[in-house]
């Protein structure tokens, strides 16, 4: 019998809101049509952002959002997106699609997006074709409250007051797209290029983040870390905050990919395996940075993951657009609990990408929009941000799969708010057996379950424009209390919220 223990006495770190941050790129329908639509558009807006898109994400509490890129940010030429519209660059697209990107959507339109979700920044500066002159200087512009060029520039198109960037990003993927660079050159360029991005205002410092791993890249990690860590050691403030690493789940590997929705029952179980290996990563990755950071003040960035499947038929490949699945929910719910486990380095993850693109929250058809079941997941664990871990442990868990692709049936995760309110979030990985679990509590003699949230179909089942709600989060009520223990049935393909009082 599946039991999961929860200690409510060893409260371990903070879940950092951000873990649960989003990325948006000049891809596809991402910015364009997907958020973005202008002022002028008949769909409704408020100054040019699409209100459905807006009011749903603000539903999920997105803490972070990451932008322009991804590839693009590092052919990303910030003074081509700002001023009057109709004086701005025309360019191509050439890393998605090859369409015309008229840089209508720019670093003002960027900070107005934020400013109606209420979300932290996270601007992604470009290293691979850009200067030290042109970040530092996008860095002047966005947060200089004083005399200087770029901060009249700011002021002469229309924005008086200084922006707060939370997060910077010092380039992307530099050992792909971003320069294929070896890692100690690109670590030479950190170095440099950090240095002009300056801190403006001390109460709000920018928190630095330096390009990291691809996957399983250790080389790469070592080696950046090693040629930057006698500024890290000691750590002069916001020589480095964060170290990225990107990876994503592709059920039948990088050139075939394979498709979003038309999936068997071992490919089910070999996507969950791949979802479960960013544990591993995260565990390599951070004994590595544990050797140069050993108290972990250098947030692990998960900025790019996700589901990576084929795109949809008929569409642009260059678009990456892709269905959504309960796989997908099961990816992010299994994903999530896995960084909510490892709080202590991971400091912050953005799922690739927010709307049409790869694992979207959303999905958008002209004026139409429809929550994927992975939007529905974020919204169930929402009471996770900002929460304490609490620890926690399964016993007497199964295994199950096809062949080589096993898994353990149950993933979990748990913690804490500031009200005492414990959130449980578990999920049943089996694509065809109901779980039974239970629940055991020490620290706590009585407990009551005051919300009980379900997300679960078909393996297959998804949202579509005609039949938005195939999937979406429920009540949960097959679930009984007993003193200190609650039994669950968890159906096949599920995730589950329990929010439990004392
Ligand atoms: O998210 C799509 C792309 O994947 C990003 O632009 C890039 O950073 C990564 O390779």
């Amino acid at each position: 019998m599946a039991k999961l223990h929860i200690n409510c006495e060893n409260v371990k770190e903070t879940i950092q809101p951000e873990i649960y941050g989003h990325f948006s790129e000049h891809l596809g329908r991402c910015i364009y049509e997907g958020i973005y639509v202008g002022e002028d558009s008949e769909i409704p807006n408020v100054n040019g952002m699409r209100t459905d898109v807006v009011e749903a994400l603000k539903e999920i509490k997105i803490p972070v959002l990451r932008w322009p890129g991804g590839c693009f940010a590092d052919e990303y030429h910030w003074k081509d997106g700002i001023g009057p519209k109709e004086n701005r660059k025309k360019m191509v697209n050439t890393h998605w699609g090859g369409v015309v990107e008229d840089n209508s959507f720019g670093t003002h339109e960027f900070f107005e997006l934020c400013r109606q979700l209420g979300c932290k920044t996270y601007v992604n500066g470009n290293v691979g074709s850009g200067t030290v002159q042109e970040m530092s200087e996008w860095v002047e512009y966005m947060t200089f409250d004083g005399v200087s060029p770029m901060a009249q520039l700011r002021k002469e198109n229309g924005h008086e007051e200084p922006w707060t960037v939370d997060y910077f990003g010092v380039g992307n993927e530099n050992w792909g797209c971003g320069g294929n660079m070896r890692p100690s050159y690109y670590a030479d360029l950190y170095r440099r290029y950090q240095t002009y991005v300056r801190n403006y205002n001390p109460e709000k410092p920018i928190s630095k983040i330096c390009g990291g791993a691809n996957v399983d890249d250790y080389h790469w990690t070592k080696t950046v870390l090693d040629v930057t860590h006698d500024h890290t050691l000691p750590r002069f403030h916001g020589f480095m905050d964060g170290l990225s690493l990107h990876y994503y789940v592709h059920p039948e590997g990088w050139e075939i990919k394979g498709s979003a929705t038309e999936f068997d029952e071992e490919v089910w179980y070999k996507t969950l395996k791949k979802a479960l290996y960013m544990e591993t990563l995260i565990e390599r990755h951070g004994a590595i940075m544990d050797e140069y950071d050993p108290d972990k003040k250098i947030g692990m960035i998960v900025d790019e993951w996700g589901c990576w499947f084929t795109c949809e038929p008929g569409t642009n490949p260059g678009f990456l657009y892709q269905q959504n699945t309960m796989r997908d929910a099961l990816v992010a719910g299994i994903t999530l609990n896995i960084f909510n486990k490892h709080c202590d380095r991971v400091k912050m993850a953005n799922l690739a990408q927010m709307v049409n693109v790869l694992q979207a929250v959303l999905l958008t058809e002209g004026k139409k929009m429809i929550k994927t079941p992975t939007y529905h997941v974020f919204h169930m664990y929402r009471h996770h941000q900002g929460a304490k871990l609490l620890d926690s442990t399964l016993t007497g868990v199964e295994t199950i799969g096809i062949g080589e692709w096993k898994v353990p049936e149950i993933s979990e995760s748990v913690s804490v708010d500031k009200d005492g309110i414990v959130t449980v979030t578990v999920n049943n990985l089996s694509a065809t057996n109901e779980n039974k679990l239970d629940i055991v509590f020490a620290g706590m003699e009585e407990c009551m379950v005051m919300e009980a949230k379900i997300v679960s179909g078909q393996m297959q089942d998804y949202n579509t424009f005609e039949n938005g709600d195939c999937v979406k989060e429920q009540d949960f009520d097959a679930y009984s209390v007993q003193g200190d223990m609650i039994h669950l049935n968890l159906p096949a393909c599920s995730v589950v919220e329990l929010r439990i009082g004392r």
